[in-house]
Order: structure tokens, then sequence, then C-alpha cells
């Protein structure tokens, strides 16, 4: 078991994602031999972005085709990689039998290939923090790595938390077959909500962040869930916490950490920071639509509470990785340029 060495060979699952493609790109430009593996190598509209990348010119940096749904799909890409970066969704997070049987497939590809020593699971907050009572905020509000969702409450169920629950089978999965070969670990990363510049125009749909932004932009959006501020983390500073996780001498199997900058925003103020943050924009702020039936909308005042009274942690991933945090007003200008000049949106301004 250890780190990966400096410039290693390193494959990197939705590599023509939002994270996947910022891990991409750090990890070439710290020196590292990358396998971007991707659903298809020949749909330029989404991995034209890596092809343009200059590692790609010279072959540091290659593009495997590979879908989480086809068993040994990985076996001949991990074979000769000294770590794995597994950032790409699954096809379905409700059918857990299946989110188990992805786990399986590409566990054996990591044993088969008798070289990787680590391997970083991508999980989210969603796995630490995603409560069917929000109640339980305000007993337990310290959003820290020991902290995990209440799996008593009756109403979390693979259906109204399939996301949360298969990022824990996956997380527990790989460190349990870590533990068991005894030759690689596997070590979690838990983001937050992402924010930053896009690489390439279709991952404006995704995120939801920067489909959230990109609504601000056009004029539209909503709070997309009862209430809860957003809480950032920067692309290319999650980007760099999966490599520093890759690099860290200090970190053990079954580890997990948490990436976010611990600041909370609110929707509302993040349109109206766009304007300030870009006064060269003119840009036309306005109020988030109100898509929620009465009833929860008569708990807002309530679930504002319980948030703002959580107390959100760093505290080890800054230690192992030494990464500082760059500021949310960094990440939204960054991102909205990206916005403009990527994918094209034209933002209301004032008249
Ligand atoms: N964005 C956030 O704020 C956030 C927060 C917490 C956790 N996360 C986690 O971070 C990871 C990446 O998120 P993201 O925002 O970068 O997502 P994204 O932009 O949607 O990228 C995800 C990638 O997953 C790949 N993928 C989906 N199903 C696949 C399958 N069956 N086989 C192979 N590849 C598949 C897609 O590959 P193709 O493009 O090749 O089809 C896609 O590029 C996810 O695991 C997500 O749960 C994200």
């Amino acid at each position: 078991m250890a780190p990966i060495p400096k410039g290693g060979t390193v494959a990197v699952t939705g590599a023509a994602g939002f994270i996947g493609g910022w891990t991409v790109k750090r990890l070439l430009s710290r020196g590292y031999r990358v396998r971007a593996c991707v659903r298809d190598t020949g749909n330029d509209s989404r991995v034209g972005f890596l092809k343009a990348m200059p590692g790609y010119a010279s072959g540091r940096l290659t593009l495997h085709s590979a879908d989480l749904d086809n068993d040994g799909c990985f076996d001949d890409i991990f074979r000769g990689c000294h770590g794995v970066a597994h950032i790409s969704h699954v096809s379905n997070y409700e059918d857990h039998r299946y989110v188990e049987r992805v786990c399986n497939h590409m566990i054996t590809s990591v044993n088969l290939s008798q070289s990787v020593t680590r391997v970083i699971v991508t999980s989210s907050v969603a796995a630490v923090m995603s409560e069917m009572d929000l109640e339980e905020l305000v007993r337990r509000p310290v959003l820290y790595e020991g902290r995990y969702p209440d799996a008593s409450n009756p109403k979390r169920t693979p259906s109204s938390q399939g996301y949360s629950m298969g990022k824990l089978i996956a997380e527990n999965a790989f460190a349990e077959a870590a533990a068991e070969s005894g030759l690689w670990e596997a070590i979690t990363c838990c983001p937050a909500d992402n924010v930053g510049p896009i690489l390439s125009a279709h991952q404006k749909d995704y995120g939801p962040w920067q489909h959230n932004i990109e609504t601000m932009l056009t004029g539209k959006y909503d709070q997309n869930w009862v209430y809860r501020p957003w809480f950032p983390v920067d692309v290319r500073d999650n980007a760099d916490c999966h490599i520093g996780l890759l690099e860290s001498i200090q970190v053990a199997n079954a580890e997990r950490y948490i990436a976010w900058s611990t600041d909370a925003v609110d929707v509302a103020d993040i349109c109206a920071r766009i304007a300030i943050v870009l006064p060269e924009l003119s840009f036309a702020v306005s109020e988030p639509v109100e898509v929620h039936p009465d009833r929860l909308q008569a708990r807002e005042e309530r679930y504002r509470s319980n948030w703002a009274g959580c107390d959100l942690r760093n505290d080890r991933i800054r230690a192992v990785t030494g990464i500082t945090f760059r500021s949310f007003d960094e990440s939204l200008r960054d991102c909205v340029e990206s916005l403009l000049a990527v994918a094209d949106i034209t933002p209301v301004v004032r008249k």
C-alpha cells in the first residue's frame, strides 16, 4: 500500500464530466500520465476538450471507452496504473444491487491490475448530511467525516435517498475490498457543491450548480429543494483534493475526507453576487421562482435556522493535502465567465 509516485499513471473515470475533466487537467499540469475513461471516445461534443489538451497530442493523456454497466471494462485500462480516481456517476443510484455490481467489477479490475496502490472514491456530502428529518441537524450539527445520515429514519429508502445510500455502498465496498487485498487503499473524497469554470459546453447541463448559475444568468432560477444553503467548493480545488489524496503519505484505507470551503451561501445571494463580482455585465439580478408547496414554504424559516446552526469542518483535508480553498466569489466569477465564453449563454441585462 502506498501513495502514487509523482509522474505516475492515473486512470480517471467520469473524465468528460465537470470534476473528472478538471482532475485530468490538473493531473497533467502536475506531470502525471492520465488514462481518461469516458463512455464514448468518439463523442467529440463531450470529449473534444480532452483531445484539445496538449498532453493528448504527446500521448501523456489517452482516452478509453468504458461504460460502468459493462463488467470487466476496466481490466485493460487499470493494468499498469498506479492510481485510480473513480469520479464518474453510475447509471442508477436507486438500484443498489446494480451499484454493488459496478463496485465489484471495478474492484476486480483493480485487483487484477497488480499495479494500483490507491483508489480515490468520489462520494458526496450527501453521504454525510442527507437527512430525511432536518431536525437531525439540530441534534448532530457538526458536519465532519465521522458523521453519517440517520440510517434509522424509516423514510431513508432507495427511492428517496438512493444517491446518498448508493454513495455509502460504494465507499464501504471499496474500503472492505482494499482491506482484504492488502495491496491497495481506498480513500473517499466527499465533495460539496462544485462551482467554477466549465471546460466544455456540455458540462453546463450537469452539476447541478453550474446549471443553476446558468438559470440565474437567464433570469429564471429556483431553490431546487427544501431550503438549504449552498456549501461550495471550487471544482479546481476539488480536483486538487483528489490529487492530494492520491499523493498523501498521511492517509489510510477507509478514511473519508470532505472537500468544501465551509462557506454557506443563500441561493438568492448568489444571484445578487454575480452583479457584484462582474459589474461589467450590467447583469439584471432577479428573485428565485417559488416552486414549493405552501406547507414546505411555511417551514423554510425553521430549515434556515437548522442549517445556520451547523458547524462545517474541513480540518482533515486541509491537514493531509495542504489545500487552501478559493473564495466563492472567484469560483462564481469564473463559472459565469465560462458559461458565456464556452457555452454561449446570454445573460439578462439591466435596461
Ligand atoms: N458536481 C457536484 O457538485 C458534486 C458534488 C458532490 C459529489 N459529486 C460527485 O462527483 C462525481 C462527478 O460529478 P460531476 O458533477 O463531475 O458529474 P458530471 O459532470 O455529470 O460527470 C459525470 C460523468 O459520469 C459519467 N458516467 C455516468 N454514468 C456512467 C456510466 N454508466 N459509465 C461510465 N461513465 C458514466 C459520465 O460520462 P460520459 O460523459 O463519458 O458519458 C459523466 O461525464 C459524481 O460521482 C458525483 O456524485 C459531485
